[in-house]
């Protein structure tokens, strides 16, 4: 089977800016932009151009640097929102249009007051301006994960027969379970005539903490494009976690699935959004948080340091992160008090290291983690005592 591509859309300048506290100024979203086209993401959607006159200039001036990724501005199903969308991107060498609307009943029926024939004839009417710009348009259905299947086939239809090369599946409130969503998808795949016409999109949001979950079940039921940001930032949960799907892709290469993402690049682009966001990433984040590979129980440490994969399914290597930790508290073994007395130059035998574990263990109980100052101290009583 030849792997097939995934389309690798971030948001992290649209949907994760809209994260409270997380606003970005213009020459912080262009820096960003240039590294998310140095990590290898395919598309980058640059921000909402009719939101605020600073948020054009950023889609305006992000278009006018990057030059391979797809520049692509987020629009509602509005002929003015287009229209300036297509201002903001005039300068983009590959310009691409998100627009759409709401084709769940919540949506239809509370946010609209409308009927679902009308909001059918909205599609067509958005997709079909959005085209007159560019070639490359997306549509959205926001609430796709809350939208009866049989209705959401007909919007992704009509859609598409109006021009939409993407065909985007939000799971906007993070809802859906992931066997619900693949099989969202897999309907799609199976009931809409002309689907082979676009790629369909994963956008996933994590307020049950199935983002990621989801998009995987997406792209394994058809889907070829994820929609998703930089440690997961987003509205409420977030959405799908870029690093997490780019390295289930790669450890599960029997999906035969990969992106263009360069995996040495996750971690030093986590560390620079959260600096540019001041967001913090939290610890135990997969690939990216500081304890990603850190080990502090004894069991894990001894498994670790006899071989490094017993408890590690990737290396910090690989996703460009610092080297793993073995970390020493109440619950660390005697292996890795011997491994951190070796790194700091002490070769001690069994015997020594039995002493001074009795000895490592009632300083543990008194703290968080024992550090190097401490096992200095240590090894300073030991040898007084001998
Ligand atoms: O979550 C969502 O539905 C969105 C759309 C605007 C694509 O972000
Ligand atoms: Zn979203």
């Amino acid at each position: 089977m030849t792997p097939q591509k995934v389309v690798i859309f971030d948001t992290t300048l649209r949907d994760g800016e809209q994260v409270p506290g997380c606003k970005l100024n213009t020459a912080e979203k262009v820096s960003l932009a240039v590294q998310l086209e140095q990590l290898g993401v395919d598309v980058i959607e640059a921000g909402f151009p009719i939101s605020s006159p600073g948020d054009f200039e950023s889609v305006r001036q992000i278009g006018a640097t990057i030059r391979d990724a797809i520049v692509c501005g987020l629009s509602r199903a509005v002929l003015k929102d287009i229209e300036v969308a297509a201002e903001a991107l005039k300068g983009a060498r590959r310009p691409r249009i998100h627009t759409g609307i709401g084709t769940s009943d919540f949506h239809i029926r509370s946010k609209f007051n409308s009927t679902r024939e009308v909001i059918l004839e909205r599609v067509t009417q958005c997709v079909r301006w959005a085209r007159n710009f560019t070639d490359d348009v997306e549509f959205y259905a926001e609430d796709a994960g809350r939208t009866d299947n049989e209705y959401l086939a007909r919007v992704i239809e009509a859609a598409i027969r109006a021009g939409a090369r993407t065909v985007n599946i939000p799971d906007t409130t993070g809802y859906c379970l992931p066997q619900q969503y693949g099989e969202k998808i897999a309907y799609l795949v199976n009931h809409v005539p002309n689907i082979d016409k676009a790629i369909i999109s994963c956008h996933c949001h994590n307020d049950l903490g199935l983002a990621t979950a989801n998009a995987i079940a997406g792209v394994i039921a058809g889907a070829r494009q994820i929609e998703c940001t930089i440690n997961g930032l987003g509205e409420r949960a977030g959405n799908t976690s870029l690093e997490e799907v780019v390295m289930v892709l790669r450890q599960h290469r029997d999906l035969g699935l990969y992106t263009n993402v360069r995996p040495q690049e996750l971690n030093p682009i986590s560390r620079l959004v959260s600096e540019t966001m001041r967001m913090p990433v939290q610890p135990n984040k997969a690939i990216v948080g500081a304890n990603a590979f850190s080990h502090s129980s004894g069991i894990h440490q001894d498994g670790f340091l006899k071989n490094a994969q017993t408890y590690e399914i990737i290396s910090p290597e690989e996703v460009g992160a610092e080297q793993s930790r073995i970390v020493l508290t109440a619950r660390s073994g005697r292996s890795a008090l011997a491994y951190r007395f070796q790194k700091l130059g002490y070769q001690y035998v069994r015997d020594d290291i039995d002493f001074l574990y009795e000895a490592f263990l009632k300083v543990a109980d008194t703290k968080k983690e024992v550090n190097e100052e401490d096992l200095l101290q240590l090894a300073q009583s030991y040898a007084s005592a001998q």
